[in-house]
């Protein structure tokens, strides 16, 4: 037992889609989440710089007595969780693998669509771990880098956002996938348009959603779940930018209407060196 906080980091808003399945299942445990809006998109950033600043939210989040981390963004997790996982003393969680996990069991027809950030599609993260576990599985990718300013403008469920959505995801028509992943956690917002996008037949799957699947096994693995079954979880918020948007749609999409999100400056964590 352990009523030390779970940690949850991300470029930006896009990880609260984590942290609300997290609030969901597993109710009792105190959840810490860093967004670095000051420094998004970090889709386009070359590797060495995503790899510098998952590092200096990760020493943000350690320094806030973590038992566990979670990477709840697939372009940090593509990038820098086999440099800093590691280097790490707690478990480290990552949204790729439990993604790819989801979408092998739930594809028929043995094609499989995946949407992310350019970074994660050049680094060939899905492609490789999806391959890896069967090299017969056919995998589509296509770097959609729109949809994470849609999201965090706010816009989600503008009509721009449906026009955005439809010119983005064309290149899929005619794909044959059966099986989508969103793999860039700012997409879950964007959802019910990708949804209809892409028709009833197309499964969407939410690899930060499927990530917390993976945390719950993991906190009873390593018995440190929390122990108070009576105590309601808390959860506290930062961002490096203006806390205005992030308190908007943290309210929108959790129904949090009391959020109030702290603005820190993790520059300040260091520069790429690792924890020894
Ligand atoms: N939400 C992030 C992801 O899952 C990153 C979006 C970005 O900053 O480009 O990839």
């Amino acid at each position: 037992m352990n009523n030390q906080p779970i940690g949850f980091l991300d470029s930006g808003v896009g990880g609260l889609t984590v942290v609300k399945e997290a609030l969901r299942q597993l109710p009792h445990e105190d959840i810490v989440f860093i967004g670095d809006q000051a420094r998004l998109p970090y889709g386009p950033r070359p590797v060495d710089q995503v790899q510098a600043f998952t590092w200096q939210l990760t020493r943000f989040l350690l320094k806030q007595n973590i038992k566990m981390l979670v990477f709840a963004c697939n372009t940090a997790t593509a990038d820098a969780l086999e440099v800093i996982k590691p280097q790490l003393q707690i478990p480290v969680v990552g949204v790729i693998l439990p993604g790819t996990r989801a979408a092998i069991k739930a594809t028929k027809n043995r094609r499989i669509g995946v949407i992310a950030t350019e970074g994660t599609i050049n680094s060939g993260a899905y492609q490789q771990a999806i391959n890896a576990r069967d090299p017969q599985l056919e995998v589509i990718s296509l770097a959609v880098p729109k949809f994470v300013t849609l999201v965090e403008s706010g816009q989600y469920a503008t009509p721009i956002a449906r026009k955005i959505v439809a010119e983005m995801l064309q290149p899929l028509v005619g794909s044959g996938i059966d099986t989508l992943i969103m793999g860039c956690t700012h997409y879950p917002l964007l959802r019910p348009l990708i949804q209809e996008f892409m028709g009833p037949e197309v499964q969407l799957i939410d690899s930060g959603a499927e990530a917390v699947s993976e945390v719950s096994v993991l906190l009873d693995y390593f018995e440190i779940a929390a122990g108070n079954t009576e105590h309601r979880g808390k959860a506290r918020f930062y961002t490096t930018a203006s806390p205005k948007m992030f308190d908007q749609i943290a309210a929108d999409w959790l129904d949090l209407t009391d959020l109030k999100a702290q603005q820190v400056n993790v520059t300040e964590e260091g520069p790429t060196c690792s924890m020894n």
